[in-house]
C-alpha cells in the first residue's frame, strides 16, 4: 500500500525515518502530480475515465445535460443529495438569487484594482475581501460555513459581471429576482434581458461546469479546509489554483489561439507547428479522461448551434479542424475548456471572463466539497522524497566563501 507509505513516513520520527529512506530510496515511490493517488471519499462527483462519463451525485451528465435540467437544480442536487421538488426549486432559486447581492464596499474595491489587472485576480481579492462583510464573518460552525457557502454561489457571478461593467465604463446592474442564475448573469452582464438561446447557454455552460471529482482547484480548497480554514478562505486558496492555464485558465487561451488563425485552411500548418515546437494545444487533453471528455460534447453542438452568423461560424469550424488535427496528430481529444471558448463567445462574453465564469459556476462544488471536507476531515499532509544532504558541516558568516553566483 503506497499511500500508507507516504503518511506513514511523516507521522513517524523525522530524523531516522529521512535516514532510512535515503538507504530504502527504491523503496519509496513518488506520484509527480498525485497521479493516481486516491487522496478522498467523496460521493458528490465521479470522474469515469475508462468509460468517459461523469456523474453528479450518481446522475449521469449527460441525463442531466439532455433535460435541460438548471444549474440551480444541480446547485441544490450537490448542496443536499437530491434533485428538488417544484417547491423545493422555488424557494432555493428565490434565496440564491436574493443572496446574489454584493456589499457595495466590494464592489468599490473592484472599482479601484488597476484595469490591467486580470479579472481572475480582481476575483480572487474581492472574494477575500467579502469574507470581511459577511453576516456569519465570526461563525465557522456548520451551519454558518453553509450560509457563507451558499451566498458565495451567489455571490461570485455577482463580482464577475459586475467587474465587467466597472471595466466597460458601465452603470452595475443589480440581479433581478425573476430571473433565475443563467439568464441574471447575462443580464448583470450585459444590462438587457437575454435572449432565450443564449440564457440558455448559459445554464449549460454552468450545469456542466459545476463540479468535476478531485481536480486541482477543488482540491486545493479540500487541502484549505482540512487545516479547518474558512469557507472564503478555501474558496480563495481554490480561485487561485483555477486560474493557471493547464486548468480553468485553458479556455481563455483557446479563444487567443483561435483568432490567431485566420481560416480554416490555415489550421493544420499552424497546429503541427506548435505540436512540432513541443507546445500544448490549449483545451485539450486530460488527466483522467481517456475518452472525450463527456462535457465537450455538449458544448461542441451547443457552439455549432450558436455559432451560425458569419464570424462566429468560421470559429466554429476552426475550431473542428482543430480538433480533427490534433486527434490526428496525438490521438488527443478536446475537454471541457476547449468548445466553451466559441459558446462564450457567441453569448458576448469576452475571453479575459472565461475563467472567472467558469469559477462562477464552480464555485458549487467547491462549496460542497469544502462543507464535506469539514464532515469527514483529516488534516491533508502528504509528505515527500527528501533527495537533499544531511548533516552538512555549519560554517560561521564571517568564514564563507560564495559557493555560487548571486542571482
Ligand atoms: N497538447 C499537446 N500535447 C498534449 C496535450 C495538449 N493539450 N495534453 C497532453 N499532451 C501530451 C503531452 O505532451 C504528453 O506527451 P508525451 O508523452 O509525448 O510527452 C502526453 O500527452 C501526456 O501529457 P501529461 O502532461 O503527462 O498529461 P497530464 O495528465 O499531466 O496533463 C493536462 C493533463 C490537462 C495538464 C494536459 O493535457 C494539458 O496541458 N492540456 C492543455 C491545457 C488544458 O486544456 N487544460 C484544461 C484541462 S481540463
Amino acid at each position: 500500500m503506497v499511500l500508507f507509505y507516504l503518511f506513514q513516513d511523516y507521522e513517524g520520527n523525522i530524523k531516522e525515518n529521512m535516514v532510512a529512506k535515503s538507504k530504502d530510496d527504491q523503496e519509496i515511490t513518488v506520484f509527480r502530480g498525485l497521479d493516481g493517488v486516491v487522496a478522498a471519499e467523496t460521493d458528490i462527483s465521479f470522474v469515469d475515465g475508462i468509460q468517459g462519463d461523469l456523474y453528479y451525485k450518481g446522475y449521469n451528465i449527460h441525463d442531466i445535460a439532455d433535460n435541460t435540467i438548471s444549474y440551480v437544480e444541480v446547485v441544490y442536487l450537490l448542496l443536499n443529495g437530491e434533485l428538488p421538488t417544484i417547491r423545493q426549486l422555488r424557494d432555493f432559486r428565490r434565496k440564491a438569487v436574493s443572496d446574489m447581492r454584493v456589499p457595495t464596499q466590494v464592489i468599490k474595491m473592484m472599482e479601484i484594482m488597476p484595469p490591467s489587472s486580470h479579472p481572475m485576480d480582481v476575483l480572487r481579492t474581492a472574494v477575500s475581501a467579502l469574507s470581511h462583510f459577511d453576516s456569519d464573518a465570526k461563525d465557522d460552525s456548520p451551519k454558518a460555513s453553509r450560509r457563507k457557502g451558499i451566498r458565495l454561489i451567489a455571490q461570485i457571478p455577482t463580482l464577475v459581471a459586475s467587474l465587467y461593467r466597472i471595466r466597460n465604463n458601465k452603470n452595475i446592474v443589480s440581479p433581478d429576482p425573476q430571473m433565475n442564475m443563467a439568464e441574471n448573469i447575462l443580464y448583470m452582464f450585459h444590462g438587457s434581458i437575454p435572449e432565450k438561446n443564449h440564457s440558455g447557454a448559459m445554464d449549460l455552460l454552468l450545469l456542466l461546469h459545476a463540479d468535476h471529482g478531485l481536480n486541482a482547484s477543488t482540491f486545493a480548497a479540500r487541502v484549505a479546509a482540512s487545516t479547518h480554514a474558512d469557507m472564503h478562505a478555501a474558496v480563495t486558496s481554490a480561485l487561485s489554483t483555477l486560474k493557471g492555464p493547464l486548468h480553468g485558465g485553458a479556455n481563455e487561451r483557446v479563444m487567443k489561439m483561435l483568432r490567431k488563425i485566420n481560416n480554416v485552411n490555415e489550421v493544420e500548418a499552424y497546429i503541427n507547428s506548435m505540436l512540432a515546437q513541443g507546445q500544448r494545444v490549449m483545451g485539450f487533453g486530460h488527466r483522467v479522461y481517456n475518452k472525450e471528455d463527456p462535457r465537450a460534447r455538449h458544448l461542441r453542438s451547443m457552439s455549432k448551434e450558436l455559432c451560425s452568423p458569419d464570424e462566429n461560424k468560421k470559429l466554429h469550424r476552426i475550431s473542428q479542424k482543430i480538433e480533427d488535427i490534433v486527434m490526428k496528430a496525438k490521438g488527443i481529444y478536446p475537454n471541457v475548456d476547449f468548445y466553451s471558448a466559441t459558446v462564450q463567445h457567441a453569448i458576448g462574453i469576452p475571453p479575459e471572463f472565461y475563467t472567472a465564469l467558469f469559477a462562477s459556476s464552480r464555485i458549487s462544488g467547491w462549496v460542497t466539497h469544502i462543507l464535506d471536507q469539514y464532515a469527514n476531515n483529516r488534516l491533508i499532509r502528504p509528505t515527500s522524497k527528501y533527495i537533499g544532504k544531511y548533516n552538512r558541516e555549519f560554517i560561521p558568516i564571517s568564514e564563507r566563501t560564495s559557493q555560487k553566483k548571486d542571482s
